[in-house]
């Protein structure tokens, strides 16, 4: 029988729980994935020598289990950040955001050695842009960033009654194939008012592990 994509989002839950380094800071993304591992940790009584947290809600969740949450300013760049996806390639490039807590995913990311994405089959694309690409705006900034986004081909709709952590609003880009997704994040990225978009091409991922029915699969970057 196929398992739900609720028992997929555990099974590689449990599984991302062999990558907790035993001594080192661990970053921690956001969203349902997540908050699945936190709860394996919890149930497997891993000990996580502290984390640093993508989200609010990832901090609330990580204190309640004993986590010390760190502030990432106070530490180097560390071993291990594991966050799940909206979308995956056979790149290792994907899209987040959907849970709109991009702008801090992505500063986790940049300081991880090894980013291992978590994520159920269903996340696996060949091209990125079915699911709406988010973009993180300054809200003074929105509907001339929604122009520009348009000019690139994109339809943005205004992520109604959400405010990010960072207090930014979000636009949702429906309508794109993103075959180039390095050359778009870098276009995205030069727009005056955006904060973050989305797309985590140039820093993707190392790891990825997926779930299937048949089991956990792992994919490693080549070097
Ligand atoms: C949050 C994210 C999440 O990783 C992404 O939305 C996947 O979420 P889920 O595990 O709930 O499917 O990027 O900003």
């Amino acid at each position: 029988m196929s398992k739900t994509q609720d028992e997929l989002k555990e099974m590689v839950a449990a599984k991302a729980l062999e990558f907790i380094p035993q001594n080192g800071i661990l970053g921690v993304g956001s969203g349902s994935t997540v908050v699945k591992f936190i709860q394996a940790i919890q149930a497997h009584g891993i000990k996580v020598a502290g984390a640093v947290s993508s989200s609010n809600r990832t901090t609330e969740l990580l204190t309640e289990i004993g986590v010390k949450v760190l502030d990432p300013n106070e530490c180097e760049p560390y071993e291990v950040y594991i966050d799940g996806a909206d979308e995956v390639n056979d790149n290792f490039e994907m899209i987040k955001g959907g849970g709109a807590c991009l702008t801090r995913e992505k500063i986790l990311a940049s300081m991880a050695k090894t980013f291992v994405c978590i994520v159920d089959k269903s996340k696996l694309v060949s091209t990125l842009g079915k699911f709406p690409l988010p973009v993180e705006v300054i809200p003074m900034a929105r509907e001339q960033v929604a122009r520009s986004l348009r000019a690139l081909g994109g339809n943005p709709v205004l992520r109604e009654g959400c405010i990010t952590d960072n207090g930014c609003e979000i636009l949702d880009v429906h309508g794109l194939s993103i075959t180039e997704p390095k050359a778009l994040e870098t276009q995205i990225n030069a727009i005056p008012g955006v904060v973050t978009v989305g797309l985590f091409a140039h820093r993707g991922a190392d790891v990825v592990l997926y779930a299937t029915d048949e089991g956990v699969h792992e994919k490693r970057k080549p070097e």
